[in-house]
């Protein structure tokens, strides 16, 4: 069998940072905590935890008052809070979701309506609809589009880990409504279409998609999701020892890609548990030759 990786897979720009940034504070004085898990993979925040990390959801006195912000950002309030409170925040939101907080600030300033194009449980939206004072809108799809009953200045922005095709549909329907002025403004971060575009690619040439990366982690299943709409067995795995070889039995060609929130050391696990396979594979082959002849 043959492993090829996605060329776009792993870590993106904005979780490395905000690795980096707990790393640093780590080194400098081993008391500090992420509001929140640092990001959707439990494996790396477990290892943070080894380290000392907490993870805390308050700004309680018992907690470290150095304070990571993930990458994900948090809303107005929770600076508001920390600063009452006299914690020292470290920010590690990723720029370009500081991008789309923004721009719903900013559009909600200017009297539009924000609606969101993404999924409201998850943090990164949650935030950005604290920016906007709560009155943003979310929606996930063309169908919650349609119900939307709007009219006048509406602001559509869309959470940065979005399929492009999704935010098209769905500026598609808020366009052809009648007594609405639409702007569009193209939130989505590039790491993410990236990811998602080289998915694509890698899926059309192989027989089995391996997708690595949290089950909690929104970029991940939409990568999983991307390739099993081509119709390719998909497997996601937050770990190598989830990978089962009798599934891989008649393979020749597996594909490899990660979210944005998956480590390198995880993928070239799982590159060299499927080596491995192909390792033993030739062995037991040679084995029974030599046991044949
Ligand atoms: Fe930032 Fe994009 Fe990653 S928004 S956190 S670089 S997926």
């Amino acid at each position: 069998m043959q492993v090829f990786l996605a060329e776009h897979a792993g870590f993106c720009f904005g979780v490395q940072r905000a690795l980096d940034k707990v790393e640093e504070e780590l080194q400098k004085n081993g008391d500090v905590a992420t509001y929140g898990p640092l990001i959707h993979n439990p494996q790396v925040v477990e290892r943070l935890a080894q380290q000392g990390v907490k993870v805390i959801q308050t700004f309680h006195e018992d907690n470290p008052n150095r304070v990571v912000i993930r990458s994900h950002g948090v809303g107005p309030e929770v600076y508001g809070l920390a600063e009452q409170r006299d914690f020292e925040l470290i920010d590690a939101t990723c720029p370009f979701v500081k991008k789309v907080q923004k721009a719903a600030q900013r559009f909600t300033e200017e009297g539009y309506q924000v609606v969101v194009a993404g999924d409201q449980e998850h943090p990164e939206v949650q935030g950005i609809v604290a920016w906007t004072g709560g009155k943003a809108l979310v929606i996930a799809n063309q169908k919650e589009a349609e119900a939307l009953n709007l009219e006048g200045k509406v602001a559509l922005i869309a959470q940065t880990t979005l399929k492009e095709s999704t935010l098209r549909e769905i500026a598609l329907v808020l366009g052809q409504k009648e007594g609405l002025h639409l702007e569009v403004e193209n939130t989505i971060c590039s790491a993410t279409a990236k990811r998602q575009t080289a998915a694509q690619k890698l899926v059309e040439q192989v027989d089995v998609m391996v997708v690595i990366g949290g089950h909690n982690s929104s970029n991940t299943k939409k990568l999983a999701q991307i390739c099993r709409e081509a119709g390719v067995p998909t497997y996601h795995i937050e770990k190598p020892e989830e990978l089962d070889c009798q599934c891989f039995q008649g393979i020749q060609k597996a594909g490899i890609t990660a979210g944005a929130s998956t480590p390198h050391w995880i993928i070239e696990e799982v590159v060299q548990r499927m080596s491995d396979w192909n390792q033993e594979g030739t062995e037991n082959k040679e084995t029974v030759e030599q046991e044949n002849a």
